[in-house]
């Protein structure tokens, strides 16, 4: 006996359908417009990458790499992941295509699924969407992180995404007279502590003591506010560059909010790290996630580079927007072409095309429809006017156009009726 179980979408994966798509197409073309704006091109990079990019450029003790990744073993016997993000596969290709040689810095944007084996709640999906840019090359310039960080802004002002709330933070370079210096200091005031910490918590100060201060746990807070802040302890250097990133966004206008504990869960970082979060999305509230990242290209086989980038996580963005009423309308027609009749039939067809060709979404029903149902589907399809052509209107050469708010019609030659639409 055949099986008749149906099929559904894989846990944590999902269909996006209409209306809603329509929103994710205005979403894209928005940042594609914003992000041109500012000079950036866009990569396509692929899905599938060796699994050791990401073990080397996110981190193998990170959740992201550790937990999360979908890996499986290609007839090769190599190690292919999907991406779970992809700063990494940017910088695999900036190398791969000897990008150093173009004028620098490179400016790159993308947008595409990735992938993490997460647990599956509001805003978190197994496959999500995210909208990234990245620059690469050239100086590390604190006008370049300031630059960046207005780009999404003003993606998200053109958007009208409500409460819009930037946090920053610089979490220095990996040397003992700044964030390892810190992360050193830190464990030991944590293992002052460590009774009164949760087990997550108590197990992260020997594996990444940094990630303590991410705990959402209730109980932890009061605890998290009385540890030292990496703020006192950057090197001269990086807290000049974050002094100066500071008032980069000051110039340009950018509100932002210091948070100390933002630390980001991705190992490629280092000085100035963001996230913005938004209304209306419950726990999972970080829209984007972003920050710099020199060494991470020489880390990765090529010559020393500098990089910052962010990436939107398109799904929450497209959510926060529904939440406060910004839905996409179902789509329409301009015209539903209620025909009966052999002769209509060719003319109908004929009619269907000029009006496609200048623009108009037309419906063009396939098979003779009662003139009433035809309206009443033309309506149920949000049609703004319909034409009805039977054989007398195609023998007369007038046709008859009917508006459907208000029932009104006008009849019109061929010409006519295109000049009218045009209007
Ligand atoms: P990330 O913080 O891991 O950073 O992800 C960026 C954003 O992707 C998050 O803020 C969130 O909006 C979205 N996101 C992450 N995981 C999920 C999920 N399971 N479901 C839905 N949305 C999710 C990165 O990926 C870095 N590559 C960003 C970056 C680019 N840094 C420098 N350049």
């Amino acid at each position: 006996m055949a099986n008749k179980s149906k099929f559904q979408a894989i846990r944590g994966t999902r269909d996006l359908l209409p209306p809603e798509t329509a929103l994710w197409n205005r979403v894209e073309e928005t940042a594609r417009h914003v992000f041109a704006a500012f000079g950036f091109g866009e990569i396509r990079p692929p899905i599938l990458e060796p699994t050791e990019l990401f073990a080397r450029a996110v981190g193998s003790d990170t959740d992201i790499v550790s937990k999360e990744m979908y890996t499986f073993e290609d007839r090769d016997e190599s190690s292919t992941s999907l991406r779970p993000e992809a700063t990494a596969s940017v910088c695999r290709a900036y190398i791969e295509h000897g990008m150093q040689q173009l004028p620098l810095p490179v400016k790159l944007y993308y947008i595409g699924p990735m992938f993490r084996r997460e647990r599956p709640q509001k805003g978190r999906y197994r496959q999500f969407y995210q909208i990234g840019a990245e620059v690469l090359g050239g100086t590390d310039a604190p006008a370049i992180d300031a630059e960046v960080i207005e780009m999404v802004m003003t993606f998200f002002d053109r958007l009208a995404l409500p409460g819009v709330q930037l946090d920053i933070n610089s979490i220095g370079h990996a040397a003992d007279n700044c964030r390892q210096g810190y992360i050193a200091t830190l464990k030991s005031a944590l293992e002052k502590v460590k009774d009164k910490l949760g087990a997550d918590s108590q197990r992260r100060i020997e594996t990444n003591p940094l990630r303590v201060l991410d705990s959402k746990l209730e109980h932890e807070q009061s605890i998290i506010e009385t540890l030292p802040r990496i703020a006192d302890h950057l090197c001269e250097d990086c807290k000049a560059h974050y002094a100066a990133v500071k008032h980069q966004l000051e110039m340009r206008g950018v509100l932002y909010r210091e948070n100390w504990r933002l630390v980001r869960g991705l190992d490629y970082y280092m000085r100035t790290t963001f996230e913005i979060t938004a209304q209306g999305l419950g726990s999972q509230n970080a829209v984007c996630g972003g920050g710099r990242y020199d060494g991470l290209v020489e880390l990765l086989g090529g010559p020393p580079t500098k990089g910052i980038g962010f990436a939107i996580g398109e799904d929450r963005l497209i959510l926060s927007l529904q939440e406060a009423g910004k839905v996409a309308a179902q789509a329409g027609r301009d015209v539903y072409i209620a025909w009966m009749g052999e002769h209509a039939h060719a003319t109908a067809i004929r009619a269907a095309k000029d009006l496609r060709s200048a623009g108009f979404s037309v419906e063009l029903p396939p098979v003779e429809q009662k003139f009433g149902k035809a309206l009443e589907r033309a309506s149920k399809l949000n049609s703004r006017y319909a034409l009805i052509l039977g054989d007398n209107e195609v023998a007369e050469g007038s046709w008859t156009l009917k508006t459907l708010a208000d029932g009104s019609q006008q009849k019109f030659t061929e010409p006519e009726l295109l000049d009218f639409l045009g209007r």
